[in-house]
Order: structure tokens, then C-alpha cells, then sequence
């Protein structure tokens, strides 16, 4: 429950700075592709600095790490809410009609991704060697996600 809280905090901290926007404007909260676009796109920066770390391409650093796992909790928390009746088309969504036919595995993906990305957060590792098996998990749900619910680029 606790670190259920904690994520829940984190999320609506990301909610703060979704209102803020980008691009010195306000996004568009009311449009659920903009934002949920928009949380992939936090999603896509926080796996890039774990990505690189991974690779050894940066040093490894804790705080980066538990920083980017947070971010992908707090948008796994607040994702599937931006797919309502209607968001189906348009906007240059890559949303498949998969997530509206299979609503519960759609669901069941983003809990995993809550999950693994909470799991990670509380492993905390120290160095490198712990952190590849941890992030590994974690990276396993974007691309098992995208295969059955985000369509190819057109
Ligand atoms: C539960 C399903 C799910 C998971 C897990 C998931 N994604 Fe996505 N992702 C989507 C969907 C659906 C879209 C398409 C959204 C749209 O176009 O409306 C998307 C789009 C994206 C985009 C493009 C955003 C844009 O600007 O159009 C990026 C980048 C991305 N995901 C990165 C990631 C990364 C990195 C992970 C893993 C840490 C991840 N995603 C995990 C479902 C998921």
C-alpha cells in the first residue's frame, strides 16, 4: 500500500508537470492521444537514460536509475485511463483496436509494467551488475506491449 502511495504521489507530481506543458504552452489534457503520447514520450527519455547505462555507454548511477524507474511507474499509473470510447482513431494514433477488443489484457499490461517497474524501484541496486537483471524485466514489457497493442509505423 505504501509503495502503491509513493507511486501515486510520483504520478500526480507528473500530472504537475504535464499541466505545466511544453514548448513554453499548455498541453492539451482534454485530448487523451496528446497525452498519452505525451506519457510514452517520458516513457521513451526515462528508458533512454537506462539504456544507456545498460550498455555501459554512461556510468552507472542510482539516483538516475531510481529516478527513471518512478517515472515509469507514474506513468503506468496513470496510462490506461487515456484510452476512453472515441480515442480509437485520429492524431496519428498508434493505439491497435486491440486495446478496445481486449480491454482486460490491455489492463493486465500496464499492472505488469506497474509492477515490474515498482519491483525495480525497491531492489534499488547498487552498482551495474544488479541493476542489468532488474532493468532487463522492466524493458521486457515495452516491446511485448507494442507487439499486441500499438500498431507499426504507417
Ligand atoms: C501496456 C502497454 C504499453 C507498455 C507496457 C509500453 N507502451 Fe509504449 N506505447 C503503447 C501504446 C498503445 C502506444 C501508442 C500510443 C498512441 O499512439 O496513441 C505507445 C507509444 C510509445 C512511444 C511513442 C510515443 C509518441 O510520441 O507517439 C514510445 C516512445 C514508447 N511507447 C515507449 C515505451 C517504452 C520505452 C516502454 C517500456 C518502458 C513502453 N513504451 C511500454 C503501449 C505501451
Amino acid at each position: 500500500m505504501k509503495k502503491i502511495l509513493t507511486a501515486a504521489i510520483a504520478a500526480t507530481t507528473f500530472a504537475g508537470a504535464a499541466l505545466a506543458g511544453g514548448h513554453g504552452g499548455t498541453a492539451d489534457l482534454g485530448e487523451p492521444i496528446v497525452v498519452r503520447k505525451m506519457m510514452m514520450g517520458q516513457m521513451g527519455k526515462a528508458m533512454g537514460h537506462l539504456a544507456a547505462m545498460a550498455k555501459g555507454e554512461t556510468a552507472y548511477d542510482a539516483r538516475v536509475a531510481d529516478a527513471a524507474f518512478r517515472t515509469m511507474a507514474s506513468v503506468a499509473l496513470g496510462f490506461g485511463s487515456q484510452f476512453p470510447e472515441g480515442s480509437e482513431t485520429g492524431m496519428e494514433t498508434r493505439a491497435s483496436a486491440a486495446i478496445w477488443s481486449d480491454r482486460d489484457g490491455f489492463d493486465a499490461a500496464v499492472a505488469k509494467l506497474l509492477a515490474d517497474a515498482t519491483v525495480a524501484i525497491d531492489a534499488a541496486p547498487a552498482d551495474a551488475a544488479a541493476f542489468g537483471p532488474v532493468f532487463g524485466a522492466v524493458a521486457s514489457n515495452c516491446s511485448s506491449c507494442h507487439e499486441t497493442y500499438r500498431l507499426p509505423r504507417s
